[in-house]
């Protein structure tokens, strides 16, 4: 197979963390003989530096032209003055509206060779295996906001807006994704207080009991979530959410494995690239150490090849690599509690090694 793949490394640990990914990729290309095109452009504040704005028009252009795009983390303290006029988040965010990737998938696995790395007891832990499908180009994040005088100053507002569309196409993702699980599916809302929610209830319901009926279904208020999710969080399968209940809720859900170093996500729409990464963020106060964990973007590759290439074997190749590589014993410093650890490119080393033997 020959694919085009859009690198995006952008800010703090991206670079490092994508450089081990594309590693892995071109592992794969070699051992399956397919063939992978990278082309790196700018996002975030990276971006800015470079061109005023944190999607230049160029980066948009070329992700429109790939099969998959492999997005590292955007953001730093060098670009958080909140007066500033634009900020290397907005990159993220019109990137995921151009290529309009209206889920998020994030799967949450205890590796069980890491259970102990997690703040939570081993019998809480154990055996969690979840799938998260957060909205992503709606909700409060993209709903009209600004700001007016108020006689006590200024008010600020944002709104929280979803239509029927929307809740359906990300409904029917998240339900078929249970159907080849363990056909449960939990829909996430606040539907106590807010209308949107009371939407949401509505139509994805209707959805899962006429299209999907082998699918077991329920909703939980979001605040019961957040406590449900670290009291008995192998009770869950999928998990169906709006776009910030599943920022909020897939942190929390990060720390079931131990480090956010593990996790990758890949936000999808219904055609076209999708676009790939760790959920980690940028950690400046690691970057340019070469101590990151990469293995939630080697990982977040694995997803790149699975659900944008059809490439399924190549992407259990990449799990499996992973998976030798902890059971080895090898820790980057994340997950090493303490112990010995590698470098980041040591531990993309290990990953490659294992794919070619
Ligand atoms: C995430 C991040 C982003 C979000 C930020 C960086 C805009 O937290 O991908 O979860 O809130 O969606
Ligand atoms: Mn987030």
């Amino acid at each position: 197979m020959d694919a085009k793949i859009v690198l995006l490394p952008g800010d703090g640990i991206g670079p490092e963390v994508v450089a081990e990914g594309q590693k892995a990729l071109n592992a794969v290309a070699r051992k399956f003989e397919h063939r992978f095109t990278f082309e790196t452009c700018l996002i975030g504040g990276c971006a800015i530096d470079a061109t005023g704005s944190a999607l230049p028009d160029a980066t948009t252009a070329a992700c429109k032209s790939s099969q998959a795009v492999l997005l590292g983390a955007v953001g730093g303290p060098k670009w958080d003055d909140p007066r500033a006029k634009t900020r290397p988040e907005a990159g993220l965010l019109k990137i995921r509206k151009e290529l309009q990737l209206f889920a998020n998938v994030r799967p949450v696995k205890a590796y069980d060779v890491l259970v102990d790395a997690s703040p939570l007891k081993r019998e809480i832990v154990e055996g969690v295996d979840i799938l998260f499908f957060r909205e992503l180009t709606g909700g409060i994040y993209f709903g009209e906001s600004g700001r007016r005088p108020h006689p006590s100053g200024e008010e600020a507002f944002n709104t929280m807006i979803y239509n029927t569309a929307e809740i359906e196409r990300i409904t029917r993702m998240a339900a078929r994704a249970a159907q080849g699980r363990r056909k449960k599916l939990t829909q996430v809302d606040k539907a106590n207080v807010l209308e949107v929610s009371r939407l949401w209830r509505e139509v994805s319901q209707r959805i899962v009991r006429d299209e999907f009926p082998d699918v077991q279904y329920e909703v939980l208020l979001v605040d019961a979530m957040a406590m449900h999710l670290i009291s008995k969080p192998r009770s869950f399968d999928v998990i169906v959410t709006e776009n910030l209940f599943g920022d909020i809720l897939t942190d929390e859900g990060a720390m079931l494995p131990g480090s956010m170093g593990m996790l990758p996500s890949a936000s999808l729409g219904s055609s076209g690239p999708g676009l790939y990464e760790p959920i980690h963020g940028s950690a400046p106060d690691i970057a340019g150490k070469g101590i990151a964990n990469p293995l939630a973007t080697i990982l977040a590759a694995a997803m790149l090849l699975r659900h944008s290439l059809a490439l399924e074997s190549e992407a259990r190749a990449i799990e499996a690599a992973v998976d030798n590589v902890l059971n080895a014993g090898h820790r980057t410093v994340d997950i090493a509690a303490g112990a010995k650890s590698v470098s980041t490119s040591e531990m993309g080393s290990l990953v490659v090694a294992q794919l070619e033997m």
